[in-house]
């Protein structure tokens, strides 16, 4: 059993009062059989801080395991996430395999959005990724049952229950691909993965290959798959709610790159390998769409990911070529390893041709991003600030972090080419912000939002509530969304 503690003193202020921790429930038994430990003063109840009780008094659960949510007046759902994420990464490795969590109030919350978060919380919490490992155990928890007062409410927690699996299967349908080194997940496979997912759910599914982007000439996507010995992949999904014939059609567009080694601009080799997770954004969009065909938004979404390897290779690009994209801007390549933006160039015109109305692109881009905003926030930019709202609005519901950075003309200058249209650097400073301008330029009027997860997609450090390794970033934000159209 496990019950969640917030940190805040209940006794008597003076010298020798000592921080009682509250438990949130009104559980009589379950406060009983924590009260002793927590009148010690021994446990604080800081974010996360996990405290196990075998043989709990007057309780038939085994063990009692107390997690810590930080000051009880700042509490929110995302605690409550974060909690059941901790104690199933808490348990787990101790094979303890059922779990039943009694859920806390959360004032000015209904218990709907807490039972949500929860769920989130235990099912990311329970992957891990280590799946090539020989002595990976199956540890994974089995039961998850959430202890809660439902009464009338009972319906909307019992939804929020279902909602909450598919968010959270989603997110780690996403992490899946990203984990997978680039030997393992090649475009075709990628495609592969996308057709299979797609139909387990009922979306329509398109994956085409070199054939398919020479006819709808995709100069910039083809720029950076040409230098590859593995074929590219265009994947589409698409999803068309029974009934729905107008409004907004939402496109998503995924840098889909299965191994970016920088291609003739060569990378150096030190971290190279972390290069396998650059089909993140990719990843995301078909993680997002997955959780769209199931909880079926009234609204049309389509998805393109583009997706390839970038490589060295006589046949590769060279700096200083010359390329002409899909929408028929030319493009000057000044680094070969800018290659994300080339690839989403063409993902976007393509989306916007088969009738996208609102754009948004998720993309592994830039580590100018990663410079700017560390690994706790997404970079986020937009030509709109009514679809961006809606991003904002999402981020309430998710709890993720994302922060939104400037566009604007003085940028748009540092990309001009002399020889073409634009280049496709912008030089040293700045560099998120002058990709996500060439990203505008094919975006045109269309309304649309750029998602930089270069440091969010991939966790370097575990934290209690989330193994280490793909985070899943974004797919849950983008399903919220869509639902806002
Ligand atoms: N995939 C990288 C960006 C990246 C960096 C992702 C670190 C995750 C972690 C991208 O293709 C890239 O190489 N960008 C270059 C652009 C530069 C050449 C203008 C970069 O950020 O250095
Ligand atoms: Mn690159
Ligand atoms: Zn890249």
């Amino acid at each position: 059993m496990l019950a969640v503690v917030a940190a805040d003193a209940q006794t008597a202020k003076g010298p020798d009062a000592k921080p009682e921790p509250v438990l949130l429930t009104a559980d009589p038994a379950v406060k009983a059989a924590a009260a002793t430990v927590l009148a010690s003063g021994e446990y604080k109840a800081g974010s996360n801080e996990t405290l196990l009780l075998h043989a709990p008094a007057g309780l038939s659960a085994k063990r009692l395991l107390l997690v810590g949510v930080g000051k009880l007046a700042k509490i929110t759902v995302n605690d409550v996430r974060n909690a059941t994420g901790t104690a199933v990464r808490f348990t787990k490795p101790r094979g303890i395999r059922e779990l039943v969590f009694v859920l806390p109030e959360v004032q000015n919350e209904p218990a709907a959005r807490g039972v949500r978060a929860a769920v989130e919380g235990a099912l990311v919490g329970d992957f891990d990724s280590d799946t090539y490992r020989s002595d990976r155990k199956d540890q994974s928890v089995q039961a998850f049952t959430l202890a809660a007062a439902t009464g009338a409410d009972r319906k909307a927690q019992e939804a929020a229950l279902a909602e909450a699996v598919i968010l959270a299967e989603s997110q780690n349908f996403t992490r899946t691909l990203v984990n997978e080194p680039g030997n393992k997940m090649t475009p075709t496979i990628l495609g592969q993965r996308a057709a299979e997912m797609a139909k387990s759910v009922g979306l329509k599914c398109e994956v085409y290959s070199t054939e398919k982007i020479h006819e709808l000439k995709m100069g910039a996507f083809w720029s950076v798959a040409q230098g590859s010995a593995e074929p590219p992949a265009l994947i589409v999904l698409r999803y068309e709610p029974e009934g729905v014939t107008d409004g907004p059609v939402l496109g998503l567009v995924g840098k889909g790159i299965t191994f970016d080694s920088g291609g003739i601009s060569l990378k150096p080799g030190a971290k190279m390998d972390e290069m396998k997770t650059d089909m993140a954004g990719g990843a995301t969009m078909m993680g997002a769409m997955r959780a769209i065909a199931l909880l079926k938004p009234k609204v049309r979404v389509i998805a393109v990911v583009c997706a390839t390897e970038n490589m060295p290779d006589g046949k590769a690009q060279k700096p200083g070529d010359i390329q002409i994209a899909m929408s028929g801007k030319s493009i000057e390549i000044l680094n070969t390893d800018a290659e994300g933006r080339l690839v989403l160039a063409d993902g976007i015109t393509y989306a916007k041709q088969l009738g996208a109305t609102h754009l948004i692109d998720a993309a592994t881009l830039t580590g100018a991003c990663v410079v700017a905003l560390g690994t706790i926030n997404t970079g986020a930019f937009s030509n709109d600030d009514e679809t961006y709202g809606k991003l904002e609005t999402a981020l309430k519901v998710t709890g993720e972090k994302f922060w939104r950075l400037p566009l604007g003309d003085e940028y748009a200058e540092m990309i001009k080419s002399d020889i073409g249209d634009i280049k496709n650097t912008g030089g040293r400073w700045g560099g998120a912000v002058t990709a996500a301008e060439f990203l505008k330029v094919f975006a045109e009027e269309t309304p649309w939002i750029h998602l930089d997860i270069a440091g969010t997609a991939w966790l370097e450090d575990g934290k209690p509530y989330i193994a280490k390794g793909p985070s899943g970033v974004a797919v849950r934000t983008i399903l919220e969304w869509v639902r806002n159209f």
